[in-house]
């Protein structure tokens, strides 16, 4: 078990220029409205006595609406005013004993002071558990595992002494370089949408607000200077071209809410987030973080959100405008929305009085539905979290996450079969941490060099490790092994996109294509082990006998890689994004108007076709598809049965598992959608339900998977609606988007 040095990112200093403009109308008021309008967390996870007082609005019997209203009533403009704007410069630093994100409460009411934490893999304060990344999350496919992913970090959160976790990263990888890919769950707005409502209902359950991010969408963090690898998380905001901080997005109204949107929409109206973070990046030309499209029209108008929306750090620009088009609080560094400028914009008439009601009315309304007033403050106390317990979770989601994407029957391993085994790579003995607000820092960690060689020593196997840094000795260690294992990582950021998708990006000083390529050439039972955020090239493939990707393998890495790599457990996990053969196949390749986009706008112009919808709408084949990843058994599919009742069906078969060891599969239903129209055009399948199973040899079970009309459906801009197109709906089910069994082209026909 290692100790982590401490290694805190460090902050580009932002300038924030405090611009008073002239504001467009007031939103209408959307307090006072009805009974309770969102859960509060159930079961909840404190009680003791409620630090609300003895006021008016501290009656739990009252709506939050009502609650509001009468907390609103008894507060002057400067205290309103006050609370817009967040109190804490340094927290976001992350030392111990600190908080992301300060919002001062207001004293002579009762009203305490909210604290706010990263983040999405973890929490960021301090040490904490870094879970395996959300990336590798969705590579579980395992909604339960999502929700107690979400109550792990809830529950730290909450021992640290937050209200609120600046987390679920919900953004589409629509660029495999994206800097942030590693922190969301890839490139399908199902699948997302999946882990993000579970992911949110886990957190919330544990009496924290989550928090929706980036909306929207943050796709791409820019192209500029690749920090090198030994100064994780420098520099943030380094995007140059294309950057996250000024890229203007423009996005089709359809592509946005089928793709884009999708799991904000699910967080809204599926998990009942608590609040939204807007993103730093334009759409359609206006800050995301002002834009009224995003903000009232389509959060508020088209699902009914009743949480409050607060800006990425530093993403506010303009008062007026964030004030009159959505934005209730500006947490980091607070000027923006701070007091001066605020009573300046109100005083002048910009802003007026009931806007600033409905700003505030949104924080108080969330926070009374939460029980965030009506429970004491939470405890900042590393001593309250089950450190171990939380250590083996995060080991469960690896051996979920691992995804073995090549086996010629190398793996698993067998010890009685080995004498001497090399453990090639620096990042086989390295905590896997990657820069920006996702880094966490680790209470304790183990490696899988250590939990190998533990394993392999007990079994009298020889281990010869060497950190790949000299080509030659590498080579020396893997020659005579009986099985070379190659770990390698790449390099990814906030901030910052990857110049490009091999393993041998700038700024990384390793050629660890290269290392690869020698070790396979020196031994013929090489295994690589990729340790990355998001796809990579894998130029080498045809020359290694197995490749296991393990993501960003959080703590418990050293157990989890060991148990898959020995057999322990199978390989639970399925790719949640295409690995192309080369950059040249991606949609935005040649293309620098899509990516990184010129004049600092990018256009999304390849529509609806992200990810494998575009590998399969081009045909092309991609190195490893969507949805792929092998298991150390066999599956059968059989027996399709497709129901239709109304604009909803079911869809049901058996799964049986084949072969001779206990094994994981994820049974995935894709959906082929007609075109409406010419200009309507549909990817030749869309993901549209999957299952988790485990199954002993042997063992078959029925999987029962439903369609509602939204599964049907596409976003018709003239209309602003869903619709359902008439035509046939042939459904597929298998084992990946490339690797279908079973299919019915003509059930589902309207
Ligand atoms: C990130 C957010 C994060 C915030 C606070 C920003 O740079 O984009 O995701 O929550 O910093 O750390």
């Amino acid at each position: 078990m290692k100790k982590p040095s401490l290694n805190t990112f460090v902050l580009a200093t932002t300038a924030v220029l405090v611009v008073v403009a002239c504001g467009s109308s007031t939103p209408s008021g959307l307090l006072g409205g009805g009974g309770p309008v969102i859960p509060p967390p159930n079961p909840p996870p404190v009680s003791g006595p409620s630090r609300c007082g003895e006021h008016p609005w501290c009656d739990v019997r009252l709506s939050p609406d009502e609650r509001t209203a009468l907390l609103l009533a008894e507060l002057t403009q400067a205290e309103k005013i006050s609370l817009l704007g967040g109190d804490n410069l340094s927290g976001v630093a992350g030392a111990e004993g600190t908080h992301t994100g300060t919002g001062n409460g207001i004293p002579r009411v009762d009203l305490p002071t909210i604290y706010y934490s990263d983040g999405p893999m973890g929490v960021r304060s301090g040490m904490g558990t870094a879970l395996p990344a959300p990336m590798g999350l969705a590579a579980t496919w395992d909604v339960a595992l999502a929700r107690r992913y979400g109550a792990m970090i809830g529950d730290e959160a909450r021992n640290k002494g937050n209200d609120v976790v600046f987390a679920p990263t919900v953004d589409l990888m629509r660029v495999p370089m994206a800097g942030r890919s590693f922190e969301g769950y890839g490139e399908d707005p199902y699948l997302s949408s999946r882990m993000g409502v579970a992911w949110i209902t886990g957190a919330q359950s544990e009496g924290v607000v989550a928090n929706a991010k980036h909306y929207a969408p943050n796709s791409q963090e820019g192209i500029g200077a690749q920090p090198p690898p030994e100064l994780p998380g420098v520099p943030l905001g380094g995007g140059v071209v294309g950057g996250r901080v000024s890229v203007d997005a423009r996005v089709d109204d359809r592509t946005l809410h089928e793709i884009y949107l999708a799991p904000f929409e699910a967080a809204v109206k599926e998990a009942k987030v608590g609040s939204i973070m807007c993103a730093y990046n334009r759409l359609n030309g206006q800050y995301a973080c002002e834009n009224r499209y995003l903000l009232t029209d389509v959060l508020r108008g088209e699902w009914g959100f009743k949480g409050y929306v607060l800006a990425d750090y530093a993403a506010a620009k303009n008062p007026v405008d964030s004030l009159n088009n959505g934005l209730d609080f500006d947490p980091w560094p607070g000027v923006v929305l701070n007091s001066n400028v605020v009573t300046a914009a109100v005083t002048a008439g910009l802003v007026s009085a009931a806007t600033l009601d409905e700003r505030v009315g949104n924080m108080l309304r969330t926070w009374f539905a939460y029980g965030v007033l009506d429970r004491p403050a939470y405890v900042y106390d590393n001593a309250q979290i089950d450190q171990e317990g939380h250590a083996r979770f995060a080991g469960e989601v690896e051996e979920s996450a691992l995804t073995l994407l090549q086996n010629d029957g190398v793996l698993p391993l067998d010890v009685t079969k080995l004498k001497t085994v090399a453990i090639i790579g620096v990042d086989a003995d390295k905590f896997q941490k990657r820069g920006g607000s996702a880094g966490i820092t680790p209470f304790f960690f183990n490696t899988p060099r250590e939990k190998l060689t533990e394993r392999l020593t007990a079994a009298g196997v020889e281990v010869r490790y060497d950190d790949g840094s000299m080509s030659s000795a590498a080579v020396t260690a893997a020659t005579g092994a009986d099985v070379a294992l190659v770990f390698v990582s790449d390099y990814s950021i906030e901030g910052s996109d990857r110049p490009c998708l091999s393993l041998n990006c700038l700024g990384d000083v390793r050629d660890q294509d290269a290392l690869i390529e020698a070790i396979a050439a020196a031994n013929p039972n090489t295994v690589v082990v990729l340790e990355t955020g998001a796809p990579v090239l894998t130029p080498w493939r045809g020359a290694v006998r197995a490749i296991l990707e393990a993501w960003i393998p959080g703590v418990d890495a050293g157990n989890a890689i060991t148990r898959v790599l020995f057999g322990d457990v199978d390989p639970g996990g399925r790719l949640p994004a295409t690995f192309p053969n080369s950059e040249a196949d991606l949609p935005t390749a040649g293309d620098p108007m899509r990516y990184p986009g010129v004049g600092e706008r990018a256009e999304y112009s390849e529509g609806v076709l992200i990810g494998y919808r575009w590998f399969d709408a081009m045909e092309k084949t991609p190195a490893f598809a969507f949805g792929h990843g092998l298991s150390y058994t066999t599956f059968d599919y059989r027996n399709l049965r497709v129901t239709k009742s109304g604009d909803t069906a079911t869809v049901r078969f058996e799964v049986r598992n084949s072969g001779s060891r206990r094994g994981r599969e994820v049974a995935q239903l894709y959906l082929s959608l007609p075109a409406p129209s010419a200009d309507v055009p549909q990817p030749p399948k869309v993901l549209k339900a999957f299952e988790k199973l485990t199954l002993a040899p042997g063992e078959s079970r029925e999987v029962t998977l439903t369609l509602d009309a939204r599964a049907f459906s596409y976003w018709d801009v003239a209309s602003k609606s869903w619709r359902i197109t008439p035509g046939c709906y042939p459904v597929m089910v298998g084992r990946s988007s490339r690797d279908l069994r079973l299919t019915d082209a003509t059930t589902l026909c309207r």
